[in-house]
């Protein structure tokens, strides 16, 4: 029954047996945000393209390239989301949150879209799960939000996983290092690639995350924001690793990690994993002290990350076992249907999990399908008003009184 129509390239269906992975993981990071007081919060998903050019940056490749936008028919340029933070620092913005109690800390799960070559781990259409924490300038912040993945990461069992931190300064101290780094660049131009030859002055950094070969070799000699790091910048970065040493939590500081985003300051934090492949970021994130202002607020320090959902799952490949059914209500004649629906009801209002049949079968088929759908009993309602409960794993099999089921089934007393 194979139809011409197919999911768009780059997106993928999530199927129930994977949904039930998907629905483990989301739990576990809603009860960890939820633990830590970082309260969910939705926002739309597409936003003013303006929005993201200025949050996230007019030189980055989300903003050059991988950006869905589209004209509404009011004439007005929209794009598809391609993060989430600009978006949430909007709602912070708009939303008055600025007058609350500081830090505001939110969470969020949802779909985000940028029109990158589709790949293992790398989609059109995917998922982030992530926190942020807006209104605090303390190192401690930054632990707090780097814990909050690490122990999603711990809890969840995912191998493999080394986290890399680094540190930009903030923007005044970084303006000095970019000329230096600009320089360097310049100096050894014939040997970079055409891409971090044409953004020299426009964004330096990215030449340290290119895989090009001869840009490889001249990044091995640049100098780093991190070996420069001084006064505020520098305590700032060594409060964090003490915090994240005192937490036993696991780091390996990377003077040459920066990130796809223009609005980080300071602290930048990624965690990868090796069974990933070339995909292997699982999450990452860190400080942007400047956004809130840039996007017309008061100048609000902030931190926070966001991973994606597919690459912690690839990471993981398991598949969590179907839930099962408490029973399956069965009729060996067809006029006891009524009395199975309303049976299944009842139980279900219990809080039992209950299937019926729906599709005409015999006895014989319905309790072929009980087992299918991993029924642990089967209640078959004969022609004369009488029901029996069947065990599914003895096979055992006696007369029971409808009236009594929910508690006999429940283990209430009666
Ligand atoms: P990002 O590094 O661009 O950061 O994305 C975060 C995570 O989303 C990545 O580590 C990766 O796991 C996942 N991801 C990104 N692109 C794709 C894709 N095309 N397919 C599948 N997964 C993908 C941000 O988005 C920042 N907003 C993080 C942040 C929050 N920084 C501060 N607060």
């Amino acid at each position: 029954m194979a139809s011409k129509f197919q999911a768009p390239r780059g997106t993928f269906d999530v199927l129930p047996e994977q949904a039930r992975s998907r629905g483990r993981l989301e739990r576990a990071a809603a009860a960890i945000f939820s633990r830590a007081g970082y309260e969910p919060i939705a926002t739309p998903a597409f936003e003013d393209t303006s929005l993201f050019e200025r949050g996230v940056g007019k030189s980055t490749d989300i903003v050059r390239k991988e950006m869905f936008t589209f004209e509404d028919k009011g004439g007005r340029s929209l794009t598809l989301r391609p993060e989430g933070t600009a978006s949430i620092c909007r709602a912070y913005l708009e939303h008055g949150m600025h007058k609350l109690a500081q830090p505001v800390k939110l969470s969020y799960l949802g779909p985000f879209f940028r029109h990158e070559r589709p790949q293992a781990g790398r989609y059109r259409q995917f998922h982030q799960l992530g926190a942020e924490c807006i209104g605090a300038d303390s190192p401690l912040a930054d632990a707090e939000v780097i814990m909050l993945l690490a122990d999603l990461l711990d809890e969840l069992k995912v191998p493999g996983v080394e986290l890399r931190l680094g540190s930009l300064g903030s923007f005044e101290a970084r303006r000095a290092y970019l000329e230096d780094l600009k320089a360097h660049l310049h100096a050894h131009e014939g040997e970079l690639s055409k891409d971090v030859r044409e953004r020299i002055d426009i964004n330096p950094l990215r030449a340290f995350d290119s895989d090009d070969e001869g840009t490889r070799g001249v990044m091995a000699s640049a100098p780093t924001i991190v070996e420069r790091l001084e006064g505020e910048d520098a305590e700032h970065f060594a409060e964090v690793r003490a915090l994240l040493d005192a937490a036993g939590v696991a780091y390996v500081v990377d003077p040459t990690l920066v990130r796809g985003l223009d609005y980080y300051t300071r602290t930048i934090f990624s965690f990868v994993c090796d069974a990933l492949g070339a995909q292997s970021e699982i999450g990452g994130g860190g400080r942007y002290d400047g956004l809130i202002e840039q996007l017309g607020g008061q100048p609000t320090p902030a931190v926070g990350f966001a991973a994606g959902i597919e690459r912690i799952l690839l990471a993981l490949d398991e598949e969590e076992p179907p839930a099962g059914r408490d029973a399956f209500v069965a009729v060996a004649d067809p006029d006891q249907r009524g009395r199975a629906m309303a049976l299944a009801v009842e139980l279900r209002h219990a809080s039992l999990s209950v299937e019926l049949d729906l599709a005409g079968r015999t006895l014989k088929s319905q309790l072929k399908h009980a087992d299918r759908v991993g029924a642990r009993r089967v209640l078959i309602l004969d022609a004369d008003g009488s029901t029996q409960l069947r065990d599914m794993g003895t096979g055992e099999q006696r007369a029971v009184d409808t009236g009594k089921l929910v508690d006999e089934m429940t283990g209430g007393e009666s």
